[in-house]
Formats: structure tokens, sequence, C-alpha cells
């Protein structure tokens, strides 16, 4: 399996394809070579037929993701060129992970805080437990949140929590954050990666085809209303119509068996 460092651990089981980030010395702060890593990660359980859903996760009980790591910021400070290419590994990580055609969820336990949640936010969707703890301390350290972190903390809770979550920077637990609709559950500790499992096990079992074409649609619907690529929206709709997958999905229900879907 594909590694390009060993702070970034790749593994596909059945059909989950795992990128787990491990610095647990450091609560999984994310260095450059892991931000670096994400997109030949994604790349790889893209083009792997079995894989039906990404799952993030952090190494050890502690964190998912503990932030940005702050050791380096002073030197991104003092070097434009440190500042640059960071900024480029985060941003460009961050992007293949959000243009992931296949679901990718964030599994939390723990911190995922700042940097770390950002990586959150860029997922699909959020499982978290009840004991994580989760927040964004831009205003602790002094720094601004990125553009697209406040974007997304924006889509998901309106520009009211959202002030209270950055003016705040609090860190909230997992049955907080559920209630503002920052993550989509928090489950019991003890059951984090059981439920994970079989709520990946539900998506696998559903059409790819047809869940690619929910996930570039509602990208498309968040753009502005000016920007939205109407065609494109209309030629994955078409792609689904005339799939494989499609007749599997109508012979199935008449025949009242699960359908068994190929991606086709
Ligand atoms: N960057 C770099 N190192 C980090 C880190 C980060 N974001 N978060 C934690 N660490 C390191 C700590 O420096 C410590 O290293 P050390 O053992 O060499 O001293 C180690 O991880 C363990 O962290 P520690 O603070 O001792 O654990 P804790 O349980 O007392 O506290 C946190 C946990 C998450 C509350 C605390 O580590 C923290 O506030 N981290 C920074 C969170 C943050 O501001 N993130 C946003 C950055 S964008």
């Amino acid at each position: 399996m594909i590694s390009p460092t060993e702070r970034i651990i790749a593994e596909v089981d059945g059909t989950i394809g795992w990128l787990t980030f491990n610095n647990p010395s450091k609560l999984n702060a994310m260095s450059a070579d892991m931000w670096a890593a994400i997109a030949p990660v994604i790349d790889h359980f893209e083009r792997d037929p079995a894989v039906r859903v990404v799952v993030l996760k952090g190494a050890g009980e502690k964190a998912f993701i503990s932030g940005a790591d702050i050791n380096r910021f002073e030197e991104r400070k003092s070097s434009a060129e440190a500042a640059r290419s960071d900024g480029e590994a985060m941003r460009d990580g961050l992007s293949r992970l959000e243009h992931c055609t296949k679901p990718t969820i964030a599994m939390i336990r723990g911190y995922a805080l700042g940097g770390g949640f950002l990586v959150a936010l860029h997922c699909d969707m959020r499982i978290a437990t009840e004991n994580s703890r989760v927040g964004i301390p831009a205003a602790k350290l002094g720094i601004a949140y990125t553009l697209s972190g406040v974007q997304k903390v924006l889509d998901l809770v309106g520009p009211s929590t959202a002030k209270e979550i950055l003016f705040t920077a609090r860190q909230f637990n997992g049955v907080e954050a559920q209630a503002m609709g920052l993550i989509n559950r928090a489950v019991a500790d003890g059951e984090l990666e059981s439920f994970t499992r079989s709520y990946c096990q539900t998506i696998a079992e559903n059409a790819p085809l047809s869940i690619a074409a929910s996930k570039s649609i509602i990208a498309e619907l968040m753009k502005s209303r000016g920007d939205i690529d109407r065609a494109k929206c209309e030629a994955i709709a078409k792609a689904c119509m005339d799939s494989e997958d499609f007749a599997e999905g109508r012979r199935a229900f008449g025949e009242k068996r699960k359908p068994v879907f190929k991606g086709r």
C-alpha cells in the first residue's frame, strides 16, 4: 500500500479505504509531509474499485488531529518560502480531499481542533464520539481561520453559530457539535468504529454512480447561483439513467432482492 510518509497510513479493508494521521506523540498535528501525502492516498483509493468509502482517522486514543503543527508557525513567519510551501501543501491536500469522487468520512476520537477540524470539514461527513473535542482555537492563537474553513463552517451552521464558534474559540463536545450541525453523529466512545463501519456498509451497498452524482450536484449547488454548471448536473443524471447499475436496481426491485452494484 502506498504511504508517502510514515505519518500517514493508507490501508484498504473490504469496501473502506482507511487514511490514518499517524503522529500520535504530537496528537497527530499536521506537518507539511502529512498535508502533501493526502493527495496520493486519495488518488490510490479512487483508483481502487473495491473502495466505496474513504474514512479518515487519527492514530491513538487522544486525537483525530490537534491542528496544524504550531511549532512550524515561527518558521513560516520568518520564511516566506516556508509559509508558501506549507500553505500550498495544505490547500492542495484539502482540495484533493474535497474533490474525492468517493464519499469521505472523518471518524473523530478526541481532539479535532483548528487545522485538524479543517480536515474533517473537507470530508463529506463527520462522525465523532460524545466526548470528542472539536473547535477552532484560531482566536486563542491570534490567527485567522482559512477562507475555505470559514466557508465550510458557515455552510454547515449559518452565520450566527459560525461566529459563536470562531469568536469563543471554545472546544465543543460531540453532543454540542451534533446539535449545532458541525458533525453528523455523536456516538458512545466504545461504539465509534463499529458505528462508522456499519454506516459505511450502508453507503457501500448503494449505487456508486448515484452517490457520486449526488456529491457533484451538491458541490455545484453550493456555488453561487451564476456559477452553477447545470449542463454538468444534467449529464451526471443522464449517465446514471444509462448505467448498468440502474438496470440492476430496477431488476433487483422487481425480483425483491438486494441489488449488487458495480459502479458502472
Ligand atoms: N502542533 C504541534 N504540537 C502539538 C499540537 C499542535 N497543534 N498539539 C499538541 N501538540 C504537542 C504538544 O506540544 C505536546 O508535545 P510535547 O509532549 O513534546 O510537549 C504533545 O503534542 C501532547 O500535547 P499536550 O498539550 O501535552 O496534551 P494535552 O492533553 O495537555 O492537551 C490539547 C491537548 C489538544 C488541548 C493541546 O495540545 C493543545 O491545545 N494543542 C493545540 C491546539 C491548537 O491550538 N490547534 C490549532 C492549531 S491550528
